[in-house]
């Protein structure tokens, strides 16, 4: 069955994408009650968050534009429990505090940070129960890795642990330093990231160009994890002109 082709919108700069990022959320939470809101974590989308934390109510955790959510994130550092320094929790709720709120109110699921059978099928029964993932925010690595589900990877599959390649350790080397960035974590699957409502994935700067041509231009095949995404309905890619410029033909919407 063919999906309508992903959205994409090539911005000016990659803060220009702020104000659009938080406009997704405020059309999440106002449409659903209650809707669980999934953020990844990396340079890409630390401005929007540090833009986020204005929004939150002050008082109530877990209510932005002064609707109730829920909020996870796609995967995280194995051993790195949400106070250690270098790990996902640490850096969601140090860019965003309101966040902290949440993980304490328990409306901040967090993926487990031990690889653990149980704890990894509890944290997605939880997201189940919370209502599956409304809106899921992307970013894509160099290699075209979208969460840590990195090149060969299953395009089904559903959270697991999971080796990282080379080239994502490298990248990360400047989060770790001087100590060696980690070998595993805990990942959302390709398969749970399809099953959100909405995908928002945004790539900017010219070191993302070949993954993003190999997303949207290449096969769909786990050689590029994140061409997964061409099988859901509902995805807007927001680049800026470097990430674009392996993609930018006729067919793009400028
Ligand atoms: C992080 C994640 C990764 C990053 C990707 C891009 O939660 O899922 O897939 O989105 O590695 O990272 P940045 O944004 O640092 O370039």
């Amino acid at each position: 069955m063919s999906v309508p082709a992903p959205e994409i919108r090539i911005l000016p700069s990659a803060e220009a994408a702020v104000p659009l990022l938080l406009d997704e959320l405020r059309r999440t939470v106002t449409r659903f009650e209650r809707p669980l809101v999934s953020f990844a974590t990396g340079g890409t989308f630390t401005a929007m968050l540090r833009a986020l934390v204005r929004e939150f109510t002050v008082g109530k955790p877990g209510t932005i534009f002064g609707r109730e959510f829920s909020a996870t994130h796609l995967d995280e550092y194995a051993g790195f429990d949400p106070t250690r320094d270098g790990g996902m929790v640490h850096e969601l709720t140090t860019a965003c505090p309101p966040l902290s709120a949440m993980l304490a109110a328990e409306r901040f699921l967090p993926v487990p940070h031990v690889e653990d059978a149980a704890a990894i099928g509890r944290h997605a029964e939880r997201l189940r129960a919370a209502g599956g993932v409304k809106l899921q925010f992307l970013g894509i690595g160099r290699n075209g890795h979208i969460a840590f589900n990195e090149p060969g990877t299953d395009l089904d599959g559903g959270f697991h642990a999971t080796d990282l390649a080379e080239a994502t350790r490298r990248d990360a080397r400047a989060r770790f330093a001087p100590a060696e960035p980690p070998r595993r974590a805990i990942t959302s699957g390709v398969g749970t990231i399809l099953g959100a409502e909405r995908l928002v994935l945004c790539a900017f700067g010219s070191a993302k160009a070949p993954a993003i041509e190999a997303m949207l231009r290449g096969d769909v095949s786990p050689a590029c994890p994140a061409s997964a995404v061409r099988r859901h309905a509902d995805v807007l890619v927001l680049l800026d002109a470097a990430a674009a410029a392996g993609i930018t033909d006729e067919s793009v919407a400028p």
